[in-house]
């Protein structure tokens, strides 16, 4: 992956260390759309809906001077849906270079232009998700055709050479066999790889999630080779000791001491703040400690080890550390 150039990265490492202690979010996700191109097995969205009450593209600098994240994720439904989305992702992104903005996208609206524009107005890294190394990524997704486009598109703009692509894995019970495969795909694509695993409450359905002697052997055996392919290159962004977190959560049935809220939340399309995107409690812009006291100190919930709080559940010294020890290393590809 890209490195973030060193003042950057420190203005960065800063405002994430202020808003730590200032008890302000370090990442917030907009979702700012919740139609969606796809109708995934695994979520809640799919298809048109109502988009009347979506925040303006002005809306969003106000949102951004309230919360100051030093980490915006642009998500959905599906982003690349909204036709003012460089407005937006320029209200988002402020002179200094901050936020650090990462686009969350299916990619079946992506072309080169559209990326090239979308880097020019402020995304410093584009997520896109790949569940399957194949066509089956097109029955998963419920979009024929998608995996085709992606296997066209992806190589086309890595080729450009920014090393700003990282697609995300979310591990099933169906794709777990894939893992390494999808590594294998990441790498001839020549762009980077992050896992995240399934969380059943998005629709209910547990059949997703892993739960059997067998279906654990597999995802540990999947993940072993998956950290030996890590000693020797840095295109998958997981740390170690995520993907053994990974193992944790599937094998316990949940994750415990969610930060939701308070380490990160939500905006939803109408400008709501929501703890997470799988927690329905609507607060006000102003109104994030009330969300703090009122959801995070509270909450019991363990259901998800979604990327956000694999990052963010850690420690301040250990999220330090890690991301220090990232900028300053030299693994080749
Ligand atoms: C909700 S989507 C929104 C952005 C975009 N539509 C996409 O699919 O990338 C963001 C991410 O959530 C993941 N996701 C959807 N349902 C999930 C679930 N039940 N558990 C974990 N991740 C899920 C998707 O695979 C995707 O990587
Ligand atoms: S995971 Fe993304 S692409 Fe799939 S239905 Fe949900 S929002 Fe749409
Ligand atoms: S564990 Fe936290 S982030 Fe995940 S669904 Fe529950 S409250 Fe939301």
């Amino acid at each position: 992956m890209r490195k973030v150039p060193l003042g950057e990265s420190l203005r960065i490492i800063a405002q994430g260390s202020v808003n730590w202690f200032a008890k302000r979010p370090v990442v917030v996700s907009f979702e700012v759309t919740d139609s969606c191109t796809c109708f995934c097995k695994h979520c809640d969205h799919g298809g048109d809906r109502d988009e009347s009450r979506n925040m303006k593209p002005s809306d969003y600098n106000r949102y951004m001077k309230e919360l100051r994240p030093c980490v915006v994720q642009v998500s959905g439904g599906e982003p690349l849906m909204r036709p003012d989305l460089l407005e937006i992702v320029r209200n988002i992104k402020s002179d200094n270079g901050l936020p650090y903005t990462i686009l969350v996208s299916n990619w079946s609206h992506m072309t080169e232009e559209k990326y090239v524009q979308l880097r020019e107005a402020g995304i410093d890294e584009f997520c896109v998700s790949l569940d399957f190394p194949d066509e089956r990524h097109d029955d998963f997704r419920g979009l024929p055709g998608l995996y085709q486009h992606l296997s066209e598109i992806i190589p086309k703009v890595a080729a450009l050479g920014h090393d700003d692509i990282v697609m995300n894995n979310c591990i099933t019970t169906s794709n777990v066999a894939e893992i390494n495969a999808v590594a294998d795909k990441a790498a001839e694509w020549g762009v980077n790889l992050n896992y995240s695993a399934y969380s059943p409450r998005r629709t209910g359905c547990r059949d997703y999630f892993l739960t059997t002697p067998d279906q654990l052997t597999v995802l540990n055996e999947q993940l072993d080779r998956i950290k030996s392919r890590m000693d020797k290159s840095h295109w998958i962004t997981n740390n170690k000791s995520t993907l053994d977190a990974t193992i944790k959560y599937f094998t316990r049935g949940g994750a415990p001491d969610c930060k939701a809220g308070l380490r990160w939340l939500v905006v939803t399309s109408d400008g709501s703040l929501q703890p997470c995107s799988m927690q329905f409690k609507k607060y006000g812009l102003h109104e994030q400690a009330r969300m703090v006291r009122e959801f995070t100190e509270k909450n019991s919930c363990d259901q998800c080890y979604v990327s956000i709080r694999s990052y963010l559940d850690k420690t301040f010294p250990q999220l330090l550390r890690e991301n220090v020890s990232e900028f300053f290393s030299f693994k080749p590809r």
